[in-house]
């Protein structure tokens, strides 16, 4: 076998060094996304899907509707369907607000009252307003809200992540 004179490479320990250096660039290339492929879905953002809940002009002005829907989330791999609310209130059809259907007391269903223009929650008296400030009652903050938007006539909301009014 003839050995490489110094400072000379041969045909065959060039040949290595390339096909060893190939070989490595496609582990290299097909072990990143295969990594990515597996490990996306534990990083996904559950914040980042938004949900379509119907159209906008479905929601009639001043008369909080409450509107089920069905949310998707994604657990790392699994996708969990729960089924879920949002009372949704407009003035002008063009700007909308959408409370979580859960009082901030302790959680329980409330409830619109069209007489008293009040939101009711039956299990300690707490009451908000339209604007879902708190009226009366235990709650010790506003109804938390839902991010909402309008695309194309079709009002979406964002439901796993929810803030407070001031
Ligand atoms: S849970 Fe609504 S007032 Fe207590």
């Amino acid at each position: 076998m003839a050995q490489d004179r110094p400072g000379e490479v041969s045909r065959k320990t060039f040949l290595g060094i390339v096909t060893g250096g190939i070989v490595a660039a496609i582990g290299a290339v097909v072990g990143a996304t295969g990594l990515a492929y597996f490990a996306s879905p534990a990083f996904k953002s559950e914040s980042e899907d938004w949900v379509d809940i119907g159209p906008a002009s479905a929601i009639k002005h001043g008369v909080p509707t409450k509107v089920d829907f069905t949310q998707r989330r994604r657990d790392a791999w699994d996708v969990i369907e729960q089924r879920s609310s949002a009372w949704v209130v407009t003035s002008n059809g063009a700007d909308f607000t959408a409370f979580d259907p859960r009082c901030t007391h302790l959680g329980c269903p409330y409830r619109w009252d069209a007489d008293k223009k009040e939101f009711l929650c039956p299990c300690h008296g707490g009451v908000f307003n339209e604007q879902g400030q708190v009226v009366a009652g235990p709650p010790p903050r506003p109804l938390d809200r839902y991010f909402v938007k309008v695309e194309k006539g079709r009002l979406l909301i964002r439901p796993l992540v929810k803030r407070a009014i001031a």
